[in-house]
């Protein structure tokens, strides 16, 4: 990446007033959480696709809620990295500012960001399958041994509250990352492989109405030709050099 690149985005950055922030795994990759189709992606020899849908959970809820298990005690033991914190620190410099995240895990949250939208749901939160009643997920749940938990209310069965594969989004998610990204003039997506669309067309539809969008990955995706700027790196690292640059032009 030349350092042109990443000085005509944080120019851009520099002059927005409205900001949407697009992330997936890749920003959580280095707090230590595996992303989903890279190295570290398969549990038990299983992908992703294989466990994060409803055909899965109903043929072996046993199975998924063991995946789950394992996920969250990585989230939980995981910290906020140096990406989570240059975005919680650009939130309060302007005048409106979503994270709209992939991630379940909770961090960007823990690392101070107020106005998130998540995506795909939070892995420390269940659903009933009976009564659609959504709480925080009691600790019992993490012990090796525990049993399918069970809702408290209507005694049915408890899922992960994350949207699987082929599940739509929970009513009003996506209306508020579209809204926010029809009125942004910055949008950055980070860290996604971009294999799940709707977050992708959430952020080209930003840069349709006239947003200058930019991509952050180590890799190339469906996404990086088509944004203004593809700043090529680990998030922890373009992210706080980003802020850096952009807030010196302020
Ligand atoms: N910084 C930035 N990007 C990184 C980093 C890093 N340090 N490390 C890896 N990446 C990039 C990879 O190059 C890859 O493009 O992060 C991306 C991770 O891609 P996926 O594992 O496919 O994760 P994501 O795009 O978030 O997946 C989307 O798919 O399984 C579902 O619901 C799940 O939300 C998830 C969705």
């Amino acid at each position: 990446m030349s350092s042109s690149v990443l000085e005509r985005a944080a120019l851009a950055l520099s002059g927005a007033r409205t900001v949407l922030i697009v992330t997936g795994a890749g920003v959580s990759a280095e707090s230590g959480i595996p992303t989903f189709r890279g190295a570290g992606g398969l549990w038990e020899g299983f992908r992703a696709e294989e466990l994060a849908t409803p055909g899965a959970f109903a043929d072996n809820p046993e199975r998924v809620w063991r995946w789950y298990r394992w996920r969250r005690r990585i989230c939980l033991q995981s910290e906020p990295n140096p990406a989570h914190l240059s975005i919680a620190e650009m939130e309060p410099a302007f005048d409106a500012f979503q994270v709209a995240t992939q991630n379940v895990d909770g961090l960007h949250r823990q690392a101070g960001s107020r106005n998130i939208v998540e995506l795909h749901g939070c892995i420390h939160r269940s659903r009933c399958t009976g009564c659609g009643e959504v709480r925080d997920l009691p600790d019992e749940i993490d012990a090796d041994d525990a049993p399918l938990p069970a809702c408290r209310r209507c005694g049915k069965m408890l899922r992960p509250h994350i949207v699987w594969f082929g599940e739509t989004y929970q009513p009003g998610v996506l209306e508020s990352a579209q809204a926010a990204a029809e009125a942004a003039d910055f949008v950055l997506v980070a860290g996604t492989s971009a294999s799940v669309w709707p977050p992708i067309a959430v952020a080209l539809h930003g840069q349709r109405t006239g947003a200058y969008l930019v991509d952050v990955n180590p890799d190339t995706t469906s996404l990086s030709d088509r944004a203004d700027a593809h700043l090529t790196g680990a998030a922890g690292a373009i992210l706080p050099a980003l802020w850096e640059r952009a807030r010196s032009l302020r």
